[in-house]
């Protein structure tokens, strides 16, 4: 019997045509402090477990967490990196974070929309989770080059996503195939199961 997401095919999904705007994630959090529901949903407990069960090495000199979104995996992704940037688009999402990770002097949470804001440093880990299925191609294209630019000899670049079983939206699936073919990198892991998909990349 065929598991339901062997029912997926490269390119089942279209991209957005049009990256989903600020005001999205803006009204999100005007309706909710974690809209995702991200500190209680067993989905998200599991995923971020894996996916700090994935990073090849056990400590990485310097992080950076785009998306951080209000802090969850910024707060595991910390016990491991001796330095960690995290960044998100949205006023409301920087500010709780903030809060949750001042006693932390190691980490850095900063307002920044990608792709247009970069940061002007490298790092030997990125963790893009939750975060690439809200562009449009070119915009997408546009990040993954921009964090592999920022990639240190060695480093790893990690994509987690929800993936859907049906070729409905445009989600982790179809996402992660964009990303590893524009990375150009080696693959170190890749997880796929019902409900995510999770990749590991390794810079030269
Ligand atoms: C589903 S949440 C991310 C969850 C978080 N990465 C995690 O795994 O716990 C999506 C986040 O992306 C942020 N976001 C959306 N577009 C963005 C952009 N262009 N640049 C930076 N952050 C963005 C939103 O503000 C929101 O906090």
């Amino acid at each position: 019997m065929r598991a339901p997401w062997e029912s997926r095919r490269a390119g089942d999904a279209q991209p957005h045509r049009r990256s989903i705007p600020p005001e999205y994630f803006e009204e999100r959090y005007a309706a909710s402090a974690d809209p995702w529901r991200l500190a209680e949903r067993w989905y998200e407990q599991r995923k971020y477990a894996l996916t700090l069960a994935s990073l090849p090495r056990p400590r990485y000199a310097s992080c950076y967490e785009p998306a951080c979104s209000i802090g969850e995996l910024t707060l595991r992704l910390a016990e491991r990196c001796d330095r960690l940037l995290a960044v998100d688009a949205t006023a409301a999402a920087v500010a709780t974070a903030a809060a949750r990770t001042a006693h932390l002097p190691h980490v850095r949470v900063e307002r920044a929309a990608l792709p247009d804001d970069l940061p002007d440093q490298t790092f030997d880990l990125v963790v893009l989770s939750e975060f690439l299925y809200y562009f449009a191609l070119p915009d997408l294209e546009r990040v993954v080059e921009g964090v592999v630019d920022r990639l240190r000899p060695g480093g790893h670049l990690v994509c987690v996503h929800h993936r859907s079983a049906s070729a409905e939206r445009w989600d982790g699936f179809n996402t992660h195939q964009a990303v590893v073919e524009k990375a150009g990198l080696a693959r170190l892991a890749h997880h796929d199961d019902v409900e995510f998909v999770l990749d590991v990349l390794e810079a030269p």
